[in-house]
């Protein structure tokens, strides 16, 4: 795991498989099946560790041979939250890895000045659960940053909700952490830069459009 010292809740999961397949996720040749498949095995990867913390406590039960107090997961089932459309894709893989979690959904599109619009929330209930809020581009930070809010306004503290995202710009994860400095946000690659149309560099594009197949 990478840490960069402008931002101390950024993690950079540097594993050498997800970096290999954001690759050839950002290679303009890749083709829409491709993309799709290789976000699913990344967000699964990169699940692994975004889930590290999740609290234990124990079980009593009978293996064949004695009784025991088996590890499981302290709180009621975790939440994975994705950002429509783009967070979809990462929503699929997470859910491969905890098949039991409960799916929220976040619909917001970008307006012609790249501020989130709301169209939708639909999410379970709330108390003494993680939420996962997955999106594959933290790029402006505002579409985060606004998922955030959302659960905030309902009453999830800071603490359980952790942010998911493939690619993050510094300009995005600087506006995100000045307005959420409580949550911990968990990224394949801390970009370059961000373009005047808002486009994470070098990046992979609009990660809707090549997840969808709509470009
Ligand atoms: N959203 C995308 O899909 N791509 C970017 O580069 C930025 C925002």
């Amino acid at each position: 795991m990478q840490h960069d010292s402008r931002f101390p809740r950024l993690h950079i999961v540097d594993h050498p498989l997800i970096q290999h397949k954001l690759s050839i996720m950002r290679d303009k040749n890749t083709c829409t099946k491709d993309f799709r498949a290789l976000l699913r095995e990344i967000a699964l990867l990169m699940g692994y560790e975004v889930t590290r913390n999740l609290p234990l406590t124990t079980h009593s039960i009978e293996t064949p041979l004695c009784r025991f107090d088996a590890p499981v997961l302290a709180d009621k089932k975790p939440v994975i939250v994705p950002i429509l459309r783009a967070g979809l894709g990462m929503a699929d893989g997470f859910l491969e890895l905890m098949p039991s979690a409960r799916v929220g959904h976040i619909g917001m599109y970008r307006d012609e000045n790249k501020r989130p619009v709301e169209y939708l929330v639909k999410l379970p209930d709330l108390e003494g659960r993680t939420f996962f809020l997955v999106d594959p581009m933290l790029a402006t930070g505002y579409s985060a940053a606004h998922g955030v809010d959302v659960l905030k306004k309902q009453g999830v503290q800071g603490k359980d909700i952790i942010f998911m995202s493939l690619l993050c710009a510094p300009e995005g994860m600087e506006t995100f952490q000045k307005l959420h400095p409580d949550v911990e946000v968990y990224t394949a690659s801390l970009d370059d830069h961000l373009n005047e149309k808002a486009y994470i560099v070098p990046g992979l594009g609009d990660a809707g459009d090549r997840l969808y197949g709509t470009l």
